[in-house]
């Protein structure tokens, strides 16, 4: 195969349509074969797309031939042939091979067919799964989302600010730590980068950040993982409000944009599109007050004070054909930095946006406290070490002003715009409760 490297030149499948009519190299996996007579049909995949090789005995060197039939499922392979249209190929193209070398044989039997397996040796097998076209679909959506958020935040003037992943101290409570020996003291893995991008946002102004998170969370439930990625717009000289028209805005661009370039994937992931369409401004909004008095009114057994379960999400969003801000959650359901609603202290100024079809929040933000004293207050409230948040007290010290942000959950946005059922498929290695491998 040497020779044909001089040959024709190396193209992605993605890109075939642009060399109809001539001689490329298309270097893959095999995906699937047929064989009739003199002729095999391979399906090779290259990430980009599939396409199909058609390998005729009397256009190909005998070696090439016996390749094409040695050749096992996910061996690597590279194809030199001539880019045909073919308008009943699924890519609009097919291969007239010319040559055919194997990469690398692999050994039989790749673990994933086409036969049923069960979630748990699907994810044991995370590595391979990862081939499969479904999971192809689900990550190119993920993608996009991830993208959306950058060039939406971006155009909005926003400043990317990458936050620490070691950190000294809890941000949304201390019962979902982690912690990991620091030489001679204790470290924690962040759960969230709000503290950070607060000291940014006075710096800039209009900042966020986008990495990994990390809950201890005991949960184990579709929507929870150990590890997640977060985006987390903060924005200075900003309310309540400010943050949940910034959220509005921000899932309206990535629904927009997931319709519109994932729409393949989205077929691929038999995801039925309507109740997306629908994804609109201006989102419905719940004062807390209004959502308790609803869940009792469906007859839940919800008392005022509480946070929301799934089923209470669920039932909340039901009325509604787009996704649902809850704002002014108690005080006590909220982390420690939340400003209280100066109308009501019991309240504090926070919002949850809750996907539609019951995929449950997958925003959560809100106004900090800018007030000093009561920052101070807080932190005895809540038995953190004083010693660990002297410098995100300096933020109140230094020319504080009302400020706020929101972190959207990717894996949650992603289940919802794909239709799916647990976020575990949404995230490339995912880590859960049970779950460090591979
Ligand atoms: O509501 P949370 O805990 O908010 C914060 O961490 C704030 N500090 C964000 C901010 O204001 N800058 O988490 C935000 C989002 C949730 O709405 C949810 O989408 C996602 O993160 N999330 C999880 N996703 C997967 N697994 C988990 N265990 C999650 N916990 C939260
Ligand atoms: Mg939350």
């Amino acid at each position: 195969m040497s020779e044909m490297t001089k040959v024709a030149p190396a193209v992605r499948i993605a890109e075939v349509s642009r060399h109809a009519g001539e001689e490329v190299r298309i270097r893959g996996w095999l995906q699937n074969r047929r064989h009739s007579g003199k002729l095999y049909f391979l399906g090779v995949r290259d990430g980009s797309g599939t396409l199909q090789c058609v390998v005729s005995k009397q256009d190909v060197p005998e070696a090439a031939f016996a390749a094409a039939g040695q050749a096992t499922h996910e061996s690597a392979v590279e194809v030199r042939g001539v880019v045909r249209v073919d308008p009943r190929s699924p890519s609009g193209h097919e291969l007239s091979v010319n040559d055919l070398a194997i990469v690398s044989l692999a050994q039989d039997e790749f673990p994933i067919s086409n036969k049923e397996h069960g979630i748990e040796f699907l994810l044991d097998n995370r590595h391979l799964w990862l081939r499969s076209s479904r999971q192809h679909a689900l990550l190119q959506v993920r993608d996009e989302v991830i993208r959306t958020c950058h060039d939406y935040l971006g155009g909005q003037g926003f400043l990317l600010v990458d936050t620490p992943i070691f950190t000294p101290a809890a941000c949304e409570g201390t019962t979902t730590l982690f912690e990991v020996p620091y030489f001679d003291q204790k470290a924690y893995l962040t759960q969230s980068g709000q503290l950070y991008n607060e000291a940014a946002a006075m710096a800039f102004g209009r900042v966020y950040c986008y990495g990994p998170v990390f809950r201890a969370e005991k949960s184990k439930t579709r929507r929870h993982l150990t590890e997640f990625w977060m985006l987390e717009p903060e924005m200075a000289y900003a309310e309540l409000e400010d943050a949940m028209q910034l959220a509005e805005g921000l899932l309206v661009a990535i629904v927009e944009r997931v319709l519109d370039r994932r729409a393949e994937q989205l077929k691929v992931l038999e995801r039925d599109t309507t109740p997306l369409t629908r994804v609109r401004s201006p989102f419905p909004r719940l004062h807390y007050h209004e959502a308790a008095a609803k869940l009792q009114a469906k007859g839940f057994p919800f008392e005022w004070g509480g946070d929301f379960g799934a089923p209470d999400e669920a039932a909340l969003v039901e009325d509604f054909d787009r996704p649902l801000f809850v704002h002014h959650f108690p005080t006590a359901c909220k982390a420690f930095y939340m400003a209280p609603d100066p109308t009501d202290s019991r309240l504090s100024l926070s919002a949850d946006l809750l996907a539609p079809e019951g995929y449950g929040e997958i925003i959560g933000g809100g106004q900090r406290i800018d007030r000093l004293e009561l920052l101070e207050e807080r932190l005895r409230e809540h038995q953190l070490p004083r010693a660990a948040f002297e410098w995100y007290l300096d933020l109140r010290r230094y020319g504080s002003v009302p400020h706020a942000g929101f972190g959207m959950g990717i894996e949650r946005t992603v289940s919802w715009l794909a239709g799916i059922h647990h976020v575990r498929e949404a995230i490339p290695f995912p880590r859960t409760i049970v779950r460090l491998t591979p």
